[in-house]
């Protein structure tokens, strides 16, 4: 029985809010990958991403979602390319159902207009067509690898909480 939900999708998804609202109301444990490879590395993503390398990045990512998902009980908010290397969702798979939030590119664009500088793959670039480049080569990843798709694009935080709670207890394969 799987007793961990996973939030995947693109960067700006909302999967940190949403994943430390919804820890909250079914008492669980609210974790966050990239805090942990920031906590791992003593230092930014930005930092990592400048100094070391994006590989370095993904590398450091396999080796903390390998951690994480042994463990249960968790809301795992994901870092928007967890995707990209296959072997975090195979062991995220194992115990935790997997949640795409799916946002449209206007959205996405307007909420990351404000945050690109935390967003190393975003810095620097013409943002909306990276955004397009990014969600052309990764949205059949996030699809691939979710139990449930959910569109997020018109709904607040609560409305997105309140409707994986009740998806959560119409699926037999998890434990609520
Ligand atoms: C990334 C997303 C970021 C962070 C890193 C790389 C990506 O996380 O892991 O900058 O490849 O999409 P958020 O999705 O939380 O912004």
């Amino acid at each position: 029985m799987k007793t961990n939900i996973a939030l995947i999708g693109f960067m700006g998804a909302g999967k940190t809010t949403i994943a430390r609202a919804l820890a909250q109301k079914i008492n669980r444990e609210f974790v966050e990958l990239d805090s942990l490879i920031e906590r791992n590395a003593g230092k930014a993503i930005t930092d990592i991403f400048s100094q070391d390398g994006e590989i370095a990045f993904r590398e450091s990512e396999m080796r903390v979602t390998e951690k994480i998902s042994r463990g249960r009980n968790m809301v795992i908010a994901c870092g928007g390319g967890i995707v990209l290397n296959r072997i975090n969702i195979d062991r995220l798979k194992k115990k935790s159902l997997v949640i795409y939030l799916s946002v449209s590119p206007e959205v996405l664009l307007q909420r990351l207009a404000n945050t690109k500088n935390s967003r190393p793959l975003l810095n620097g670039k013409d943002m909306e067509t990276t955004i397009a480049e990014l969600l052309e080569y990764r949205k059949p990843l996030y699809k691939a690898a979710a139990d449930i798709v959910i569109d997020t694009t018109e709904m607040d935080v609560d409305s997105v909480v309140k409707y994986i709670i009740t998806s959560l207890s119409c699926d037999d394969s998890f434990n609520i």
